[in-house]
């Protein structure tokens, strides 16, 4: 079960695979990219990962990538390394140029990808829930597109962590709230399930959406509408939505008890049939 990856068309080790100096995505953050996961040597939901990462490249105006030819470079790496439980990732940048701010007409795109086994959650942050923080969203205004400019969910993360916390949760300076720094964000309020609606201010999550569907198809009823800073600490529930985080219940939000200070009952219902959906 070798940890893979992929340059333009070649497998190897990670540790002998190196990017050129001059790659954009490298010097100016011009790139895309995903990340996929896979359950019991199956890959989860990816069709929409792949359509998520052609709405990201045209978000950045890169020529057109075939989805064939990136499932294809997936596939062949998924079955190089054949582990049953891995994450991809996968990263598309705009190619290699001397380095200035307008790029040449002969770019290539580069694509990247790293194969490793998942390291799960821990099962008693599952059980428990987790502590997060809030902290102010200065993003740009295109969080909708996937790139690999993520320096300030890098920092924010880092600072949850400083303060003993496991997460942050993106709020804007008029305290609405955005999302996690890898993840979506859901409440549940007397039985009902909210999240915030899809604007440029998040990231269409793939599990965001898996959880909606999952609430539907369970009879949770489910609003798409923005949610204040005031309302999350009357929240019965609240939980984070990720590839990797999958469904993770929260348990304090700046210290303070969310619910009953677990991850709620609703949050564990979902995370049961979201496994159950992915593992079959
Ligand atoms: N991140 N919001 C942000 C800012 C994210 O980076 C992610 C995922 C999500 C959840 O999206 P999805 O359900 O499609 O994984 C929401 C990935 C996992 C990452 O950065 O590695």
């Amino acid at each position: 079960m070798p940890e893979l990856s992929y340059l333009n068309g070649k497998i190897r080790p990670i540790s002998e695979t190196y990017v050129p100096v001059e790659d954009r995505g490298y010097q100016f953050g011009d790139a895309v990219y995903e990340f996929i996961a896979s359950y019991n040597g199956k890959m989860f939901c990816m069709k929409e990962h792949l359509d998520r990462l052609q709405h990201s490249m045209q978000g950045l105006s890169f020529p057109k990538l075939s989805e064939t030819f990136i499932e294809n470079a997936v596939f062949e790496l998924f079955e190089k390394a054949e582990i049953p439980r891995a994450g991809i990732y996968i990263q598309v940048s705009r190619g290699v140029a001397p380095r200035d701010h307008a790029w040449p007409k002969e770019i290539k795109l580069q694509v990247i990808m790293t194969i490793k086994e998942v390291k799960e959650v821990p099962l008693k942050l599952r059980k428990d829930g987790v502590d997060i923080i809030i902290v102010q969203d200065e993003r740009w205004s295109n969080c909708d597109i996937k790139t690999v400019q993520i320096l300030p969910n890098a920092m924010a993360k880092q600072k949850a962590k400083n303060q003993g916390a496991y997460d942050a949760i993106f709020v804007s300076k008029d305290g609405i709230v955005r999302e996690g720094t890898s993840s979506n964000f859901f409440i549940v309020k007397d039985g009902r399930l909210i999240t915030p609606p899809l604007t440029k201010n998040i990231l269409p999550g793939i599990t965001r959406k898996v959880v909606l569907d999952l609430a539907g198809d369970t009879g949770i009823k489910v609003e798409e509408r923005f949610i204040l800073k005031t309302e999350l600490f009357s929240a019965d529930e609240a939980f984070l939505t990720g590839t990797i985080t999958e469904i993770l219940g929260i348990k304090t939000i700046d210290g303070i008890q969310i619910g009953n200070g677990k991850s709620g009952e609703i949050t564990q219902k979902l995370y049961k049939a979201l496994r159950e959906k992915a593992e079959i």
